[in-house]
Parts: structure tokens; sequence; C-alpha cells
């Protein structure tokens, strides 16, 4: 399996993607090379900055021998392995334990800052996207259980993680690590959160595991998950178009109750007007969501119902959509009929019944 190579290979994506190979003369190749990725995976990779992809298909294309992306794309289309292989570079889908420790230390204060404030019993909700392989889910589920421990604290605690990888988030799921990637945790970490297993693995705890919900969720086609007092999504934003970060950060606003933090990776930032957010570390580009109210994220907006025609519909007071992790009775009842429409997550989320899209609404 793809990632169990990664696993012992221990190699990071590059902080950043750099430019390189650019060539007019591939352009043709490349946006078929690309066309028939997107058709394969579901991938909108028009939101990527196209420097990362042509670096990705050339990388597997002299990988192969071959001297231009004209015979890659032959081998492409003759082969599914090759472009799982290629899928997989473009998603560079590696992460690491406590990726970049002084963030983890930055992260903990303002941790226990949002648990000190909550009474027992409360929730906090945490949302990884584009977890990759699972090791920063984990490790700030770690943190918010030792944070947990340290100040007595009973709070029901969920943390979302989601990636368009399907491979990755099985392997993310499983929770399954060889030993020599959990070296650098320290003992303690390593006694109290994982269980040895054959081979020198070791497996997450079942306690750990089970605070952990993965699930499949495109960050350029579905909606946001929303009321998240902790978003994290890290060494991602990077491989987006600069327009596409933008939306992004307005979604993860969205996503985010007032007061919520975002952490982001070591190369990205907030827009330099801050966006809705101030800076809580601004070497571990940590921030926290202001009330400020933002316009909603396009991915949050009811798509199906711009593109209406005007009338007496379209001009009343849009209803504002809303997504949860419980189905409302009328929202299952849409999934049992089949109902698709744009807005239908791949995600455990479901529309409450004040959802303005087709489905819900006409039900
Ligand atoms: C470099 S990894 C980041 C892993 C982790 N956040 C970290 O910092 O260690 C990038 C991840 O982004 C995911 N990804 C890429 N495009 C995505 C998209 N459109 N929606 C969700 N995840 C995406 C990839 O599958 C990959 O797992």
């Amino acid at each position: 399996m793809t990632h169990k190579n990664q696993k012992s290979a221990h190699s990071l994506p590059p902080a950043a993607p750099d430019p390189s190979d650019a060539d007019a003369a591939d352009a043709p190749a490349l946006g078929a090379i690309l066309a028939l990725m997107s058709q394969a995976t579901g991938l909108d990779l028009d939101c990527y900055k196209e420097s990362t992809l042509r670096r990705q298909v050339w990388r597997r294309s002299r990988a192969l021998g071959l001297g231009s992306l004209q015979a890659y794309l032959a081998v492409l289309q003759a082969d599914a392995g090759e472009l799982a292989r290629l899928q997989h570079g473009l998603l560079v889908s590696v992460s690491a334990f406590f990726r970049d420790g002084e963030v983890f230390k930055a992260l903990r204060p303002a941790l226990e800052a949002l648990v000190a404030a909550r009474r027992p019993g409360e929730g906090l909700r945490v949302w990884v996207p584009a977890c990759a392989t699972g090791e920063e889910v984990y490790s700030i589920a770690m943190l918010l259980g030792e944070v947990l421990d340290e100040l007595g604290g009973r709070l029901d605690l969920r943390v979302f993680a989601t990636d368009v990888d399907r491979e990755a988030l099985d392997f993310a799921r499983a929770g399954l690590y060889p030993g020599a990637e959990l070296a650098e945790l320290g003992e303690a970490r390593l006694a109290r959160w994982f269980r040895p297993e054959a081979n020198d693995h070791w497996r997450v705890s079942k306690a750990l595991r089970d605070l952990c919900v993965f699930s499949v969720h495109d960050l350029t086609r579905h909606p946001p998950l929303v009321r998240m007092d902790l978003l994290s999504c890290r060494n991602v934003l990077i491989y987006f178009k600069p327009a596409q970060q933008a939306e992004l950060l307005r979604s993860f606003h969205f996503a985010l109750n007032p007061g919520g933090l975002l952490l982001l990776g070591k190369s990205e930032s907030v827009s330099p007007d801050g966006g809705g957010f101030d800076v809580v570390d601004p070497a571990s580009r940590l921030y926290r969501c202001t009330a400020r109210p933002l316009s909603r994220p396009l991915r949050a907006m009811a798509g199906p119902l711009r593109a209406r025609p005007a009338g007496p519909r379209a001009a009343a007071q849009p209803r504002r959509r809303c997504w949860s992790t419980r189905p409302s009775s009328r929202c299952i009842s849409s999934a049992r009929r089949g109902a698709t429409s744009r807005c239908r997550p791949a995600m455990p989320i479901f529309r409450c019944s004040s959802c303005a899209c087709p489905s819900c609404a006409a039900s």
C-alpha cells in the first residue's frame, strides 16, 4: 500500500511548492493529463497551482524514464495503476506527529484557555481538513486529552478529520504507525496513547480513535463543517491558487465559532487585512476568529438557488443554510429517496430542516 511505503520513507512534502519545469510546449499534454485526472478522481484541479501540478506530473513521467508529457499521457490512458500513482503524488498525503513541534507548544495555552472557558459536559469541536494519514489529527487529540487531564475537565470532545484521499483516510482510521515514526513522541506519550503491535508497529489507543471521526470531504467542492472551536488546516493552502485560498479562508471563518482558533501551516497565512481573524501567535500561524460577520463562502451558499430563474421565490429572503452532524428527519427522508443535489456533502453531515436546497425545500 502506498501510504505504508511513505511511512518508512519519512518523506515530507516541501514547505512550499516551487515552480519548475515551466515549459509552454508541454501545455497541451499537461492539459489532457489533468483533464484525465479530474475525470478519474472528481478533483477540480483548476483550483490548484499549475506549477505544483506540472512538477508532480513531470516527476512521475521521469520516474518511468519518459522524456515528454505526450508519452506519459499515453501511459496514463492505458494504465489505471499509474493514474492512481499520479493522483497520490498530486495529493501529497504525507504528514508527521507534532509536525513543527513549536507550533504545538504555542497551541497548548490557547487550548487551555478554550477548555477553561467551558463548563463540565459542554462540547468542544475540532475540524482537521486535509488530514492525510491522521498524524496531525491524533497529535491535536492527544494534546487536548493532556490539557483536559491537567485542568481536570470533562468535555464532550469531537474531532472531525477529513480529506479527499480515501486511502489516506483508511490508514488514518486504522491508526497503526511504524515505531520509527513515533520516535519523537517520547515514552510518556507512547505509553499513554498507543498500544504495541507486531513488527514494531503501534496502534493509537481505542479511546483516542473513538474521539476522531474520519470522512471524505473535498475542500473545493463541499460546504464547510460548522460550529468549530478549533480548525487546523496545515500545509494544504499552499497547493491552491490565491483565489481558492481566499475562498477557503472565508469558509474556515464560516466554520468557526466566534473566538474559535485557526491553525495554518508555517508557509500559510490569512490575508494581510486579517480577513476576520486576529493573530494569536504569528510564528505558529495561529489565529482567532473574530465575531465580525463576513459574507458566507460560496461553498456554503445555495448553489442551485443562484441558478434559479427570477420570480417570487427567488425574490424572497433566502433561508439560512445550516449544517449539522445530526440528521433531521427531513434530510434523512431526502437521502432515502436518493435525492441528489450539488450541495449534498460526502460526509456524515446533514442539512437541518431550514435548508434551502431543492431536495430539502421540496420535501
Ligand atoms: C501535505 S498533506 C497535509 C497533511 C497535514 N495537514 C499536515 O500538515 O501534516 C496535504 C493533504 O491535502 C489533501 N488535499 C488535497 N486537496 C484536497 C481537497 N481538495 N480537499 C481535501 N483535502 C485535500 C491531500 O489529500 C493531502 O492529504
